[in-house]
């Protein structure tokens, strides 16, 4: 019998749809779950007449491989993995490959990598994004591990990986290790915040009296051809604005529950950013805006405790909703400056060698963040790879400098006509403490670490020369006043 190219462990929805891309790329693809009727009802029902191999015990799945095998993993993340890869080892010889394809926490894929490497089996972690249809037609790719691990599954990643309108496939090695699944962590963290933002612009819209379809129509819009939002996530709210709630002529949206759930990637996003010392206030406002809907009970029961007073909107609808469309805009560039700026540190700190134009031409298409917006961000990093922030690529910075005030105004209007957006918010604030050579309130606690806490503080040049006041050999001078002492004298501290 003809020998299997791959083999996917983990029949659940993604698992199928890429075991059935696969096959339609010429693909022999051996399967396997743990429970085997979910095998059996594939391989009878989707897969039936294809190049698709059930199997039910991991040695015959490993048995029906060509050599070197190369083994996916589709299963949930933590220690269904652990379980799989213990289990697999004993027929696995070295130059073997795992691939885990599942949203695993990136520390633990190092952990992973390294335990194999010692083993002389090859590993990859990898993204895989674009839920049941892009696994089926086209997903997003990012998969990080050894660079002679990628070759092996190279031509089968960049057959079934979505193509961008240039025909490149969505699909580059992103780097050694953990960096796959970080960088697909990331990637969350920016659909979590791009989520949130266009929660709010909507929430807004529905509170000065607009009614679902009509806000799927402006989302259409602004998902027009040229339009700079254009993007799949602001396609799906339009057409899922306008579906009906079954049977009647309510919309679903407005008999949706104010609850969102989330797995768990939102929150790894803001750990890191936390461990690393990056602010990123929207996605951090995004997985906190997840947190408080979740708390249904007390929002309820406080709605009953406090009012917060609210005006009506009455200015013109017309222009808000220019305005917003705007805001919206700025808001997302903040926020991807925030989400790049985070996978540049982490970058360093775990020596993925990064290349953000990759990675931003890997989103292009396939990934449930996907827009055109990506493709003007892969074009600001080809032509600049060392800009400090994305809000200074120039074509972002143009627009940025020249209709923040609409950011300011839409979030201003917001809150008086009562509507919470705090995404907004921290996307607007995030723009003005970068843009801030003294950032406001900065010196102030300076000052006051050092008094209560001895623990010192550098010095600008003066009111008008924000620079850090240096020593001859360029290091900064550091600083304590001595506050308990008559005349509190101040002393340079020399470490
Ligand atoms: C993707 C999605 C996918 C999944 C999220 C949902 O890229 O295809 O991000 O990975 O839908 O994990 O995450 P939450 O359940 O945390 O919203």
């Amino acid at each position: 019998m003809k020998k299997a190219n791959i083999a996917i462990i983990g029949m659940e929805v993604m698992g199928r749809s890429l075991a059935l891309n696969m096959e339609s790329k010429n693909y022999t693809v051996a399967v396997y779950n743990r429970t085997a009727e979910k095998t059996k009802a594939f391989v009878e029902g989707p897969a039936r007449g294809k190049n698709i191999i059930p199997t039910y015990e991991l040695k015959d799945l490993v048995d029906s491989l060509e050599s070197p095998k190369k083994i996916m993993l589709m299963v949930k993340e933590g220690q269904p993995v652990d379980n799989f890869i213990e289990m697999l080892l004993p027929y696995l010889k070295p130059g073997d490959l795992i691939i885990d394809g599942g949203n695993s926490f990136f520390k633990d894929t190092i952990r992973r990598n390294k335990m194999l490497s010692e083993k002389g089996i090859l590993f990859i972690g990898t993204g895989v994004s674009g839920g049941e249809e892009g696994a089926l037609k086209g997903p997003a790719i990012m998969p990080g591990g050894q660079k002679e691990a990628y070759r092996l599954v190279e031509k089968i990643f960049r057959d079934i990986a979505a193509k961008a309108y240039d025909g490149e496939p969505c699909v580059d090695y992103i780097g050694p290790d953990g960096a796959g699944h970080f960088v697909k962590t990331i990637h969350n963290g920016i659909e979590y915040g791009d989520m949130q933002l266009i929660g709010e612009v909507v929430w807004f819209f529905k509170n000065i009296g607009m009614k679902a379809d009509e806000i799927a129509d402006i989302m259409a819009k602004w998902n027009d051809r040229d339009d700079i939002l254009r993007s799949y996530l602001i396609e799906i709210t339009a057409d899922s604005m306008k579906q009906k709630h079954q049977g009647s002529d309510e919309f679903l949206v407005d008999r949706v529950a104010d609850i969102t759930r989330m797995k768990g990637t939102g929150t790894w996003t803001v750990q890191s950013a936390l461990e690393l010392l990056v602010p990123i206030p929207t996605i951090a406002a995004a997985v906190f805006s997840r947190e408080m809907s979740q708390d249904k009970q007390l929002r309820l029961a406080m709605a009953k405790k406090l009012t917060i007073a609210s005006g009506k909107f009455n200015g013109d609808k017309k222009e808000i909703i220019e305005i917003a469309h705007d805001a919206l805009y700025i808001a997302k560039i903040s926020s991807y400056a925030q989400g790049i700026a985070l996978l540049q540190a982490a970058s360093k700190e775990y020596n993925f060698h990064l290349n953000i134009g990759r990675i931003a031409k890997i989103w292009r298409a396939g990934c449930i963040i996907r827009a055109q917006f990506l493709d003007e961000i892969t074009k600001a990093y080809e032509s600049d790879p060392d800009l400090p922030n994305l809000l200074a690529a120039p074509k972002f910075a143009s627009f940025v400098e020249s209709n923040t005030w609409k950011l300011a105004k839409f979030i201003d209007v917001a809150h008086q006509c009562g509507v919470p957006v705090l995404a907004m918010s921290g996307a607007l604030d995030y723009i003005m403490q970068i843009t801030s050579p003294v950032m406001p309130s900065a010196q102030v606690s300076a000052l006051q670490r050092d008094y209560f806490g001895a623990h010192g503080y550098f010095k600008i040049g003066g009111p008008k020369d924000p620079e850090l006041v240096v020593n001859e050999e360029g290091k900064v001078r550091e600083f304590h006043t001595e506050w308990l002492l008559p005349g509190r004298p101040e002393r340079e501290i020399t470490k």
